[in-house]
């Protein structure tokens, strides 16, 4: 009555249902519900089967079964709650007499995946022997919930048995029975709206509607020290343990100007002088290195950002993946150390940059300079865990993975 109001001119309408126009139109009640998309609790749906083409669908099931099974009485079973309005909608476009039966079946414990199990709160009470039956789903997923109901009527004698669904997830069904009347196969996604529900609601929607692709939520943590703390070191174990994606914009630098290209040429002659790369130039190369991760869970920048332009530019780019800097790991040693560190790396590594300890000094003065003051660009959004960097390789490792553990 409600839902023809909106098809049925006013005049008409107040003969019919009186009062009720009244409060419909002024309050406006089913507007939340025509919404698209939709939110049920915390999960965002989009349109996916209008009201138009379930209307459309409902009439054409019924002319086939209407074609299929003949004049003779049928015992419709409908699998409750989903199915109630299917049904209600369907048994209406049905020629022949009808009996109705519910009974409460179902495989569903209100998330968004089939629980394999069936419930049976309300079970079949009619005597179905030599009868002939049509079983009426609102949705067959995994097949359990009408092979349950098709085996307990086969149980009880009936003649002739089908099986009719509005919907069909070809990809889900596990069983073997023959689904007779479909009215749209669709994909393995978690449907709501006509009789179908999450979480208890959005039954009453009109439409059907399909749970959005959850945007997947990246874990971003920039390793924050200076020369020698200990930012690759430890980078290499946390990429491994949170499965994130390590950048360290260091070691792609050099791994271009091992291999002679243009940046690595352009990138050497900064490094081996202790400067920092010019913005522009990594930035670029940044956003190159995240568009190859781009089904990356998150990433672990090591030796990025240095400077607020950087920092800034981060942010954008990380704004085209829905993301942001969870947190920053700033790892603190003091400069004893850290030449002491550099130093002896110096004796293997084949680093230019850790061969005189002038350019170390360099080093040093250029992240005091131009990359220490992004703690405070940091720490103003509440982000920054400090982390002593002085003490073994796996106790270092510990408080980092604590830290950031407890980012969301
Ligand atoms: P980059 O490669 O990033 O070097 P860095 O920042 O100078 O830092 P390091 O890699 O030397 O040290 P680290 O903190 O990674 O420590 P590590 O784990 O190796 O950058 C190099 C250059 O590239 C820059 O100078 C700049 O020119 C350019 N560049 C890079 N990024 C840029 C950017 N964003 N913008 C502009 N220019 C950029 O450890 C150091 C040593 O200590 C190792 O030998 C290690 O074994 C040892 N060690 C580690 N932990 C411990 C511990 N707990 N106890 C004792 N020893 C330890
Ligand atoms: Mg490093």
């Amino acid at each position: 009555c409600v839902h023809r109001t909106f098809l049925i001119k006013k005049a008409e309408i107040v003969q019919i249902v009186g009062i009720h126009f009244h409060k419909i139109e002024q309050k406006g009640i089913f507007a939340p519900l025509m919404e698209n998309p939709i939110q049920l609790y915390d999960l965002e749906f989009d349109l996916f089967i209008s009201e138009n083409r379930i209307k459309e669908k409902v009439r054409e099931m019924a002319d086939a079964i209407n074609a299929a099974m003949g004049m003779d009485e049928l015992h419709i079973v409908s699998a409750l709650t989903g199915s109630f309005i299917f049904t209600a909608d369907l048994v209406r476009e049905l020629k022949m007499p009808c009996h109705i039966h519910f009974v409460k079946v179902s495989s569903y414990h209100g998330s968004t995946q089939s629980s394999g199990q069936i419930l049976a709160d309300s079970p079949l009470k009619a005597d179905l022997h030599g009868k002939r039956v049509l079983i009426i789903e609102d949705i067959v997923d995994t097949g359990l919930t009408a092979n349950y109901l098709l085996h307990k009527i086969k149980e009880s004698g009936a003649s002739d048995i089908r099986i009719a669904t509005l919907l069909f997830k070809p990809e889900a069904y596990k069983e073997k029975a023959t689904i007779d009347f479909i009215g749209f196969s669709i994909p393995n996604a978690f449907v709501v709206g006509y009789g179908l529900d999450y979480r208890e609601i959005g039954r009453n929607l009109r439409a059907i509607y399909k749970l959005k692709k959850q945007e997947k939520s990246m874990l971003n943590v920039v390793l924050f020290g200076p020369p020698g703390a200990g930012k690759g070191t430890q980078a290499v174990k946390v990429a491994e343990a949170f499965q994130l994606v390590h950048l360290s914009t260091g070691d792609v630098f050099r791994y271009n100007i091992k291999n002679g290209t243009e940046l690595g040429e352009l990138a050497k002659t900064y490094i081996d002088a202790g400067k920092l790369v010019p913005d522009e130039v990594t930035v670029n190369m940044l956003k190159g290195e995240m568009e190859k991760n781009k089904d990356a869970n998150g990433f672990i920048f090591d030796g990025f950002p240095r400077t607020i332009p950087q920092a800034e530019a981060l942010d954008a780019l990380l704004n085209d993946y829905h993301a942001k800097i969870n947190g920053i790991v700033s790892l603190e040693v003091n400069e004893e150390e850290l030449i002491a560190r550099l130093k002896n790396r110096a004796l293997t590594s084949g680093r230019t940059d850790d061969a005189d300890e002038n350019i170390i000094r360099n080093r040093i003065q250029v992240y005091k300079n131009e990359t220490f003051p992004l703690k405070e660009y940091y720490e103003e959004r509440g982000i920054v865990e400090v982390i002593n960097g002085i003490g073994t390789i796996e106790h270092i490792f510990s408080d980092i993975c604590a830290a950031i553990s407890k980012l969301k």
